[in-house]
């Protein structure tokens, strides 16, 4: 442990040590990404806000703790925080995991080894937030979060294996979630909601479901926070945002069907051509309105050092947050009608003129999400380019 350099780094109010290393990988002797803190200070946000909502102490559980940077800072930054357990079955990360609790004189926290899986099924029901931040993929935890996750309590969980829920890699994605990916030029939304649906079918074996709060695809990685409810009956009823997104790749209609067995359309309305369906996902809420507002109000009392970023992108998710499924992108849309694109403030002025809703999407700067369809869409992108 002594042959490294030490790095020191600060986020929010918290000071990290660990072995310096040359690149982010996962061979580091102790993982940390300094691209993650965006993800970091949001959680900081998020917890904040669920911690407000509870009205009482949160114990918080860092299944993947690493150098423990998020247990620590979670502890150290976040009112109204009783017990920390981080847990990271590496013996070097718990070293500095111990190191890091002491350089921040922190007390009620406490370092755990083992296996995630394992340390949840020990735990059951004593956490009120689990940060689920593994490499990859989040799939073969989410079982023992099902078991463990308490009623009404936080399940913040990051995905890096983008290209499987994007569907770059089809066969990982059916191996992992059990869903059938599409890369479309919305394929990171389609990616959120594999995921959530994959968490709210593993969660609904231990009769409960999922609210999602808020959630986002940021860079090489997505994140959801999600409020576990308990109870059979309201389980089976929120089942039925399972369903798939349908999408024809000769005119670009897309269109969704709930229900995880329910016929689905084979045939494009449109232009008649054959659809491609993604899924089985979540056709239900991914961004909460009334958690963002009060995430985006907690910026004002924390220090994070990314808060021009979080603003940015909470903003864009609180608008998303009554917004249709899926979005247009706009390149695609005139490449399809060989036009060059207008400018961008002229289509979403356009769209609205005619009575539909336009919001831009944090998924990509050139996405729109609207209720018109591709036939309207068309019309309207033609008119303005005559
Ligand atoms: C992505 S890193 C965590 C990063 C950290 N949360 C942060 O924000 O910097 C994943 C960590 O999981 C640990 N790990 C890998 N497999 C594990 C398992 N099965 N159970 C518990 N920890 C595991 C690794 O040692 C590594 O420290
Ligand atoms: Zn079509």
């Amino acid at each position: 442990m002594d042959d490294y350099k030490i790095k020191h780094v600060e986020e929010g109010l918290t000071k990290i040590e660990f072995p310096e290393y040359e690149k982010v990988s996962s061979d580091a002797p102790v993982f940390y990404n300094p691209h993650m803190e965006l993800n970091r200070d949001l959680s900081i946000l998020a917890i904040q806000v669920f911690q407000e909502e509870q009205e009482r102490e949160i114990n918080i559980c860092d299944l993947f703790g690493g150098s423990g940077i998020r247990g620590v800072r979670y502890k150290n930054e976040i009112e109204g925080v009783g017990n920390v357990c981080i847990n990271d079955i590496s013996e070097t990360a718990n070293y500095y995991e111990r190191h890091n609790i002491e350089l921040n004189n922190l007390e009620d926290i406490e370092v755990y080894q083992h296996d995630a899986s394992m340390f949840l099924r020990m735990k059951r029901g004593e956490f009120d937030v689990i940060d689920i931040d593994p490499f990859g993929t989040p799939s073969p935890f989410l079982d023992s979060a099902g078991y463990c996750a308490r009623r009404n309590s936080l399940l913040c969980v990051t995905a890096t294996d983008t290209s499987a829920l994007c569907g770059t890699y089809k066969e990982p994605c059916i191996r992992k979630y059990n869903s059938k990916p599409y890369k479309s030029e919305y394929c990171h939304e389609t990616g959120i909601r594999i995921l959530a649906g994959f968490v709210a079918l593993t969660l609904s074996k231990y009769g409960k479901f999922i609210e999602v709060k808020m959630s986002h695809s940021t860079e090489h990685y997505m994140r959801l926070y999600i409020e576990v409810k308990k109870g059979p009956k309201k389980t089976d009823e929120s089942l039925k945002n399972i369903g798939y997104i349908s999408h024809c790749k000769n005119c670009l209609h897309r269109q969704t069907s709930k229900g995880l067995a329910s016929p689905i359309e084979e045939i494009c309305p449109v232009c008649g051509e054959k659809l491609i369906h993604a899924g089985p996902l979540w056709l239900g809420n991914i961004q909460n309105k009334e958690f963002i507002e009060k995430m985006i109000e907690q910026t004002e009392h924390k220090k994070i050092n990314t808060k021009k970023q979080a603003l940015k992108l909470l903003n864009s998710c609180l608008l998303e947050a009554e917004a249709p499924v899926t979005f247009f992108d706009v390149h695609t849309v005139c490449k399809s009608l060989k036009i060059s694109a207008p400018k961008l403030d002229l289509i979403f002025d356009e769209i609205k003129k005619e009575g539909f809703v336009a919001i831009k999407t944090h998924y990509n700067p050139l996405g729109i999400k609207t209720d018109a369809n591709i036939d309207e869409i068309n019309k309207i992108l033609l008119r303005i380019c005559e």
